[in-house]
């Protein structure tokens, strides 16, 4: 069993490092292969609905995302990880989600998904809803709670 990671902070060493890192232990006790990877810190544009990908099952711009694709349609399970800005997710992360999800078109329904976010003090709530969608929108099971 594989699952992806996807850290949407900026900061290698930040709080959603942490949880990440807490999570990644668990699957390694459980013997789940885990892979992380940071893309809060990248220049990764948004999506522009150009449609190319309906043809190509690839993003028109060959950045991280296409590179991703690879992992996300090996893995069994894909957490995705964001710090809350302004009572919503990093937008760095959702310029890459929209263009993961969007770009690809193999089978995610067996794929599970959580999701993952860190705040100071608000907006965590409206955060994990607006994470989650990507997974339902894309008809996969959600690791609620524990
Ligand atoms: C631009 C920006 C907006 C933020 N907005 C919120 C917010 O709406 N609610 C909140 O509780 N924390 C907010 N924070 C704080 C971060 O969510 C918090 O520090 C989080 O733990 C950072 O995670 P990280 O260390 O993984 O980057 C904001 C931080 C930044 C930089």
């Amino acid at each position: 069993m594989k699952v992806l990671m996807i850290n949407g902070s900026p900061r290698p060493d930040g709080n959603t490092s942490i949880a990440l890192r807490e999570m990644e232990k668990i699957f390694s006790r459980e013997g789940i292969e885990a892979k992380t990877i940071q893309i809060g810190n990248m220049d990764i544009r948004g999506c522009i609905a150009c449609g190319n990908c309906s043809k190509t099952g690839k993003c028109v711009f060959d950045d991280i995302v296409n590179k991703t694709a690879a992992d996300l349609e090996e893995a069994d399970g894909l957490v995705i990880a964001s710090p809350v800005y302004y009572a919503s997710a990093n937008a760095t992360l959702i310029a890459f989600l929209d263009r993961l999800f969007f770009s690809t078109h193999f089978d995610k329904t067996m794929k599970v998904g959580a999701s993952v976010v860190c705040a100071r003090r608000g907006g965590c709530t409206a955060t994990f809803d607006e994470l989650n969608k990507y997974f339902t929108i894309a008809n996969m099971p959600i690791a609620s709670s524990q």
